[in-house]
């Protein structure tokens, strides 16, 4: 599927911002852990679900949709194996704790998601190890055995791993005895998960320092639970609205998941509103270069970055955007540059700010300069947030910019195109 994005225009108006997709995946697993029915609110419409629907349908989920409700049963684990599935994305290997608790085995195939990287599972690996797991690399799938159940264990991880948190979570829960991880990562989504497991019935405990202490016990129970509103949704709404010159209220749009977004934001010349129902965004004065580094919440999210370099298009002066999530999230840069953008990207960390791929060759920074004009191309999504990249330069370019594979958006933007042509954009979507 294709847009035809006419752009050149302030965008104004209200965005109702959906259920985050890297939250409303993780409930859905975490359904799993209970035969009781859970009710997810505020669900999104989105790729990842269907993908992650399919996964559960396989374990024998009964799934319902319901306006923007979804309910999910599952009575019975009737498959323990997910060999092969349709589309793939990073949820698959979150099933171990559950599929594990209720019959002691599981099978699913590699992850799939964006090319951003390697993108290893070897903390996951090593936490269920230590919880008690058996687990066997096959040919296309990962397979795990925990016959006894899994027991309590202190986990480290590295680095602080949004999955092997989760995953380690959705284990330790059910597992006989304690649990600790140090080094957790502590994303709102991920907390947003554990909320639902306490109302489930879980014991867990927030440290300080990247602790999470885990109580295991014998059962948890049905729950309704509404998902956090998607912060990556808002961050491009909010970038959108300073790069077109425009003013867009971010419905849903919640200040404490995005205080160091925001800083980012006003620095460069953006202003903010914050107020009951959402936030408002729009430009306060000529745009400015800046520097920015991405980090572990509560730092600036990896997620972010894609939205921000297109805005710092529009800034006069030298922006930096330092990656250090992934080694490789920068091949967006060469679609921005077809359009007239000035961007390189470079291997060396900026000076005084080394990172882990210090030294190792990865393209993982990049220097924008700016302000430029934009021109209208013909383009094609690498992936989600670099598709969200080709979008927001189509909406600033003047002329009319085609990007095709826009299913890729459509896994994390619940009907994107409808909710910016409600903000005045010329976009339509074709076959
Ligand atoms: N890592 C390892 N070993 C592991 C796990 C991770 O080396 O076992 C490395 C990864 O290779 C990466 C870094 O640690 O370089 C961060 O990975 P993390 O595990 O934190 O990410 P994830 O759980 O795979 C989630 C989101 C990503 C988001 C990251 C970071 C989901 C489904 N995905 O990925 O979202 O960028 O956390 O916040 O929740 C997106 O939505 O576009 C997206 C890529």
């Amino acid at each position: 599927m294709k847009f035809r994005v006419r752009g050149g225009k302030a965008l104004r108006g209200e965005a109702n911002i959906s259920g985050a997709k890297n939250a409303a995946t993780k409930m859905m697993i975490a359904s799993l852990l209970t035969d009781e029915e859970c009710v997810l609110n505020n669900f999104p419409k989105i790729g990842d679900i269907e993908i992650t629907e399919e996964l559960l349908s396989v374990f024998g989920s009964d799934i319902i949709h319901e306006g923007d409700s979804l309910r999910i049963r599952t009575e019975k684990i009737e498959n323990f194996q997910a060999l092969t599935l349709s589309r793939r994305n990073r949820i698959p290997i979150l099933a171990f704790g559950p599929l594990l608790a209720r019959v002691g085995r599981v099978e699913v195939p590699f992850l799939g998601g964006d090319k951003i990287g390697a993108r290893p599972v070897n903390l996951h690996i090593e936490a269920l190890q230590k919880l008690g797991a058996r687990i066997e690399v096959r040919d296309h799938t990962y397979y795990a055995e925990a016959l006894e159940g899994l027991h309590g264990a202190e986990i480290h991880l590295s680095f602080p791993s949004v999955g092997a948190t989760e995953n380690t979570l959705l284990a330790a829960v059910l597992a006989s005895g304690k649990t600790i991880i140090t080094g957790a990562a502590v994303e709102p989504e991920i907390m947003e998960l554990i909320k639902m497991l306490q109302k489930m019935g879980a014991i867990i405990e927030m440290g300080v320092d990247r602790k999470i202490f885990i109580e295991g016990v014998k059962k948890l129970h049905g729950v309704t639970h509404e998902v956090i509103t998607d912060r990556n949704e808002v961050v491009s709404f909010a970038c959108l609205a300073a790069a077109t010159n425009g003013d867009i209220f971010a419905k849903g749009a919640r200040q404490d998941t995005l205080i160091n977004f925001l800083n980012a934001f006003r620095r460069v010349g953006g202003e903010y509103e914050v107020k009951e129902e959402g936030i408002r965004f729009f430009r306060a004065k000529e745009l400015i270069g800046t520097e920015i580094m991405t980090a572990p919440h509560p730092g600036f999210m990896t997620d972010w970055q894609q939205p921000f370099v297109a805005l710092l298009t529009q800034a006069k002066g030298r922006s930096v955007m330092h990656e250090t999530i992934y080694e490789d999230r920068f091949h967006y840069a060469d679609d921005l540059i077809a359009m007239g953008a000035k961007i390189e990207i470079k291997t060396e960390c900026p000076k005084g700010e080394e990172c882990h791929y210090s030294g190792k060759g990865f393209r993982h920074v990049a220097v924008i300069e700016g302000p430029t004009n934009l021109i209208a191309v013909e383009t094609t999504v690498r992936d989600l947030r670099s598709g969200m990249v080709n979008l927001i330069a189509a909406l600033i370019a003047e002329g009319e910019s085609v990007i095709s594979g826009v299913e890729e958006i459509d896994r994390g933007y619940a009907e994107i195109d409808g909710r910016l042509r409600v903000l005045g954009a010329e976009i339509v979507r074709e076959k």
